[in-house]
C-alpha cells in the first residue's frame, strides 16, 4: 500500500508516490522561468501554473510508480506554510482525493517535511530512518531560516530562526544588486567557483551572538552601500567573482558556526541541513569540513530534496500515519501562516 502526497505551497508543483519510506515516484513541475521575467515568484501566475499542472503531474507520479489509486492508503499535502492562493490548488485536490477514494487525509507543515528530508536516500532507495539519531537541524530556504533541536523522530523544538530575511532571500537579493539572473541563490553560488571569498570583507550579522538567530537584512544592505560607494566594481565582471565570493562567504560562515555552536551546547554528535539553500557548494563543504573537524556526523539533504518536492512531503506523512497521528478533517482550511512549533 502507498501513499499519494502533493505539494503546491510555492512555485513547484510536486506529487510524490511513497511506500515504507520508498520514493516511488517524486514528479515535479517547476515554474523558475516563469517568475524570471519578474525577478520573484507572482503569486497569481503560481496559482494558474499549479491548476494547469497538477494533473499531469499526479498521472506522470503513478504512472512512473505503477500503481492505480485502489493501491493509496492515504493522502497527504502541504497545508500550510506558503503562499494562499498556491496552497490552496494542492490541499483542495487532496481534500477532495481522500474525500472521493475514503481515504484518510494527512496534514502536512512544509517546513517540518524539510527538517526530516535529510533522512530521504536518492534514487528510490529507502528513507535512512535506521541510522537516525537526534540532531541539530539547519533549514535553510528562501523563505526561512531555522536551527531546530530534532530529539527524537517527531519531536523537535525550535532553538532559533531569522529576524528578517531568510538565508535564500538573501543570496537573492545580493544576487539582484549585482546584476545576476533569478533565482540570485544558485548563480551566485556559481559566480563564487573562481573568486576570492576573503577579497571583500562584509559582516556576520549575530555570528557572537549568544542566541541561535539570525539576521541577513544588514548584511545585503551592506552590500548595496559597498556598490553605491564603489559602482566602478559592480559594472566589470572581473571583480564579480570576488563579490560574490566574499558575500557568500559572510551568509555560510553564520549558518555553519552557529549551527556547530549548537550541536556542541545541546551535546548532539549529529547535524542535518535542508532547504533551497543547502544546494549551496560552499554551504556544504564548510558543514562537512566543521562536522568533520568537531567529530559530528552529518546528513545533508541530497540536492534533488533540498528544493521544494512532494516526496518529503510523503516521507513525512508515513511516519505521522505509523505514530497515530489523526488524519486532518477533510473539511479543513489551508493554513498559510502554520510555524513550526
Ligand atoms: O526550499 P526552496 O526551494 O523554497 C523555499 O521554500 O523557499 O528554497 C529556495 C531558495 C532560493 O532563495 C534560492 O535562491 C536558494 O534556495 N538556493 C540557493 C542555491 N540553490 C537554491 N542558494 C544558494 N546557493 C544555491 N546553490
Ligand atoms: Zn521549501
Amino acid at each position: 500500500m502507498a501513499l499519494l502526497a502533493i505539494e503546491t505551497s510555492c512555485d513547484e508543483t510536486s506529487v510524490a508516490v511513497v511506500s515504507d519510506g520508498q520514493i516511488l515516484a517524486n514528479s515535479v513541475s517547476t515554474q523558475i522561468e516563469l517568475h524570471a521575467e519578474y525577478g520573484g515568484v507572482v503569486p497569481e501566475l503560481a496559482t494558474r501554473e499549479h491548476l494547469r499542472n497538477l494533473l499531469p503531474v499526479a498521472k506522470a507520479a503513478l504512472s512512473e510508480a505503477e500503481l492505480g489509486v485502489e493501491k493509496l492508503k492515504a493522502i497527504a499535502a502541504t497545508r500550510g506554510p506558503g503562499l494562499p492562493p498556491a496552497l490552496m490548488i494542492g490541499w483542495r485536490a487532496a481534500q477532495a482525493t481522500a474525500y472521493a477514494l475514503n481515504l484518510p487525509l494527512i496534514d502536512i507543515n512544509h517546513i517540518e517535511a524539510h527538517l526530516y528530508s535529510p533522512w530521504i536516500k536518492g534514487g528510490k532507495s529507502a528513507a535512512n530512518f535506521e541510522d537516525f539519531k537526534p540532531n541539530i537541524s539547519l533549514i535553510a530556504s528562501g523563505g526561512h531560516t531555522q536551527l531546530v533541536h530534532v530529539r527524537g523522530m517527531l519531536d523537535h523544538a525550535i532553538l532559533g530562526g531569522t529576524l528578517d530575511d531568510a538565508a535564500g532571500e538573501c543570496f537573492d537579493k545580493i544576487a539582484r544588486l549585482l546584476g545576476l539572473a533569478y533565482p540570485g541563490g544558485p548563480e551566485l553560488d556559481r559566480w563564487s567557483e573562481k573568486g576570492n571569498p576573503a577579497a571583500y570583507e562584509f559582516p556576520r550579522p549575530l555570528l557572537n551572538d549568544s542566541s541561535d538567530n539570525f539576521s541577513f537584512s544588514g548584511l545585503k544592505t551592506s552590500v548595496r552601500y559597498f556598490l553605491e560607494k564603489n559602482p566602478k566594481l559592480k559594472k566589470d565582471n572581473d571583480h564579480l567573482p570576488d563579490l560574490c565570493a566574499s558575500a557568500q562567504a559572510a551568509i555560510v560562515e553564520v549558518l555553519v558556526k552557529k549551527t556547530i555552536r549548537a550541536a556542541g551546547r545541546e551535546d548532539v554528535s549529529c547535524v542535518t541541513a535542508s532547504g533551497g539553500v543547502t544546494c549551496n557548494r560552499s554551504l556544504r563543504a564548510k558543514l562537512a569540513a566543521a562536522c568533520e573537524e568537531q567529530g559530528i556526523s552529518l546528513h545533508l539533504a541530497s540536492p534533488q530534496f533540498c528544493t521544494d518536492n512532494a516526496a518529503m512531503i510523503g516521507v513525512l506523512a508515513e511516519q505521522k500515519l505509523k505514530a497515530g497521528n489523526e488524519p486532518s478533517p477533510v473539511e479543513a482550511d489551508i493554513q498559510p501562516g502554520w510555524a513550526l512549533a
